[in-house]
């Protein structure tokens, strides 16, 4: 199926960006692990592996519409020295694919593109949990103070 105008291009837009959040959460992840907060690296690491689902979903689709999924550009992998540095940065970073996702909405809106936006819907739902997750952490960090944060990261989640 032939792809409407610029719905190619809006879906390597969001494909450089999940590219660049597998990476940069993967990274994260493991930085956790080497700190001992067990807990944080298996939630970081969940994330990661989510924004990889959404990577083979966004290339599967770009091939469906005769397009060329572009997996040579990235975006600067932001990487943070702290774990509260990390969640700001992962934070905007979803921000940012929250932004990409709404534009894209509106455009296949205008195309008449229904499935590419039904998939946008979604990932934009996923988005919108990874941001509240990581603003509850960051949230808790405030309440309850970062040593007593991270003390109950170093046990594995349930
Ligand atoms: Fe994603
Ligand atoms: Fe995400």
């Amino acid at each position: 199926m032939k792809a409407k105008e610029g719905v190619i291009n809006i879906l390597n837009k969001i494909l450089t960006a999940d590219l660049t959040a597998i990476n940069q959460y993967f990274v994260h992840a493991k930085m956790c692990e080497n700190w001992g907060y067990e807990r944080l690296h298996h939630k970081v690491r969940e994330r990661s592996i989510a924004e990889m689902k959404d990577a083979d979903e966004l290339i599967g689709h770009i091939l469906y519409l005769e397009g060329v999924p572009n997996v040579q550009r990235m975006n600067t992998v932001q990487v943070g020295e702290t774990v509260p540095e990390q969640l700001k940065l992962d934070l905007k970073a979803e921000q940012e694919m929250l932004a990409l996702l709404s534009d894209g909405v509106v455009h296949c809106t205008k195309m008449t593109d229904f499935t590419t936006r039904h998939m946008f819907e979604d990932m934009a739902q996923d988005v919108d949990q990874h941001i509240d997750w990581i603003e509850t952490q960051l949230e808790t960090i405030k309440q309850v103070g970062l040593e007593n944060y991270l003390a109950e990261q170093i046990k594995k989640e349930s």
